[in-house]
């Protein structure tokens, strides 16, 4: 058997809300025969509840912790990996992610303007609490909000990624096609 350098490891997505982490997974995992993992789906499935019931309920400490559990595990196995918006915010998942980087997994940083983040986030109401978490916010709260948020967050995702690719002008299918080639490249 010829066992490549990324052989096992995975194909991270991190990026903003909005950015396109699970659309891309979806078309990614398939074009490279690998599964998809995503990770606010498996927590929802395994807690029995939504992210913005455990919000709600537990609150963000509690869930930052399943996260943390659900990253550890799926950075073990092999597959495209969508993950939740907030995860760069932890420091231990930041070394989780930066361990896997050594050890051949690709962690691809999807760079998107507020302004497009913003417009797709205001397409689901509701769903993510630490937008509206009070209320579903207009389309111009919204924005000032993912600015704000994005303003500590992008220079985590830049750290921790290995690519970073400017998603603005890009469909889903565009940018899985592009990562797919990359992963190639690295796959004798
Ligand atoms: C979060 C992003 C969400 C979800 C949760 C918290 C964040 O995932 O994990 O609402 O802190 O940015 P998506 O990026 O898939 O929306």
């Amino acid at each position: 058997m010829n066992l490549s350098e990324n052989d096992g490891a995975p194909i991270v997505l991190l990026g903003f809300m909005g950015s396109g982490k699970s659309s891309v997974a979806r078309k990614l995992a398939p074009r490279l025969n690998l599964p998809r993992i995503d990770l606010d789906a498996r927590l929802e499935e395994e807690a029995g509840r939504s992210i913005a019931a455990i919000f709600a309920q537990d609150g963000e400490a509690a869930f930052r912790e399943m996260e943390t559990a659900h990253l550890q595990r799926a950075l073990q196995e092999r597959g495209v990996i969508a993950t939740g918006g907030g995860i760069v915010t932890r420091s231990e998942n930041r070394a989780l992610l930066k361990s896997a980087s050594t050890r051949g997994a690709l962690i691809v940083y999807l760079r998107v303007a507020p302004r497009i983040l913003a417009a797709r986030i205001r397409r689901q109401p509701g769903v993510r609490p630490l937008i509206d978490g009070e209320r579903v916010l207009n389309f111009s709260e919204t924005q000032t909000r993912v600015e704000e948020i994005l303003q500590v967050r992008a220079p985590l995702y830049e750290s921790c990624a290995n690519l970073i690719l400017e998603g603005d002008e890009m469909s889903a299918s565009q940018i899985a096609r592009v990562l797919a080639e990359r992963w190639q490249q690295k796959t004798p």
